[in-house]
């Protein structure tokens, strides 16, 4: 069974997600910026909230990654959320590199930050040697974090799992000039 390491960036810590997170968790996933951006739907409350962690947790034991929390080093605040992301969905591309943070932290560099220890996390830990990044069309902030890592857009098309609109299917692979 693998357990959810945790890793140091510059500015970040990047560790296993605690029951402790869930309220600063729900207060990011709650602010109308981030259900705004994830489309999230009226019903997800607290317990959703907490079954997310549980399943983001849960899924380094199954599948040997999954999201972390990231901490800010200097103060030990609780960030936001990345990792890599490979849930059992119809049409899934593959692993996902994923990024979303509290509003007040935004502006930062601190999801390019973590989703650059992700992505290396991707290609050398795990192995890929291609990764993911679902996003919306309308999600400029996301495809800006996705560009500086290297990623670009592959196509556009619409996922079983959100049939209300198309996602833009964003592609990075292991190459020895991918960006820092
Ligand atoms: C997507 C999301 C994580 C991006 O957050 P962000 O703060 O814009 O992204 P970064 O952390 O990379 O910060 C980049 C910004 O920090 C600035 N910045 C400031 N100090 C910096 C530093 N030391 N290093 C790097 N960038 C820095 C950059 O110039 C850039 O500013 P700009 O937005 O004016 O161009 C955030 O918008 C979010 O959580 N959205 C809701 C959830 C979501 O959509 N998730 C993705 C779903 S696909």
């Amino acid at each position: 069974m693998s357990v959810c390491p945790t890793i140091e960036t510059e500015r970040l810590v990047l560790r296993p997600l605690r029951d402790e997170d869930l309220d600063d968790y729900f207060a990011m996933m709650d602010s109308p910026e981030v259900r705004r951006w994830l489309h999230l739907p009226d019903t997800f409350d607290r317990d959703a909230a907490w079954a997310q962690m549980a399943a983001f947790l849960g899924q380094w034991a199954l599948r040997g990654m999954g999201l972390w929390a990231v901490e800010e080093r200097s103060t030990g605040r609780f960030l936001g959320r990345a990792g890599l992301h490979n849930p059992e969905r119809v049409d899934w591309p593959g692993v996902e590199v994923g990024w979303t943070f509290d509003p007040r932290y935004w502006g930062n560099g601190y999801a390019t930050e973590a989703g650059r220890a992700a992505r290396d996390f991707g290609f050398e830990v795990l192995g890929e040697e291609r990764l993911y990044s679902c996003i919306l069309p309308d999600n400029l902030a996301s495809q800006a974090v996705a560009r500086r890592l290297g990623f670009e857009l592959q196509e556009e098309r619409v996922m079983a799992w959100y049939p209300d609109a198309p996602h833009g299917l964003w592609v990075t692979e292991l190459s020895p000039s991918a960006p820092d």
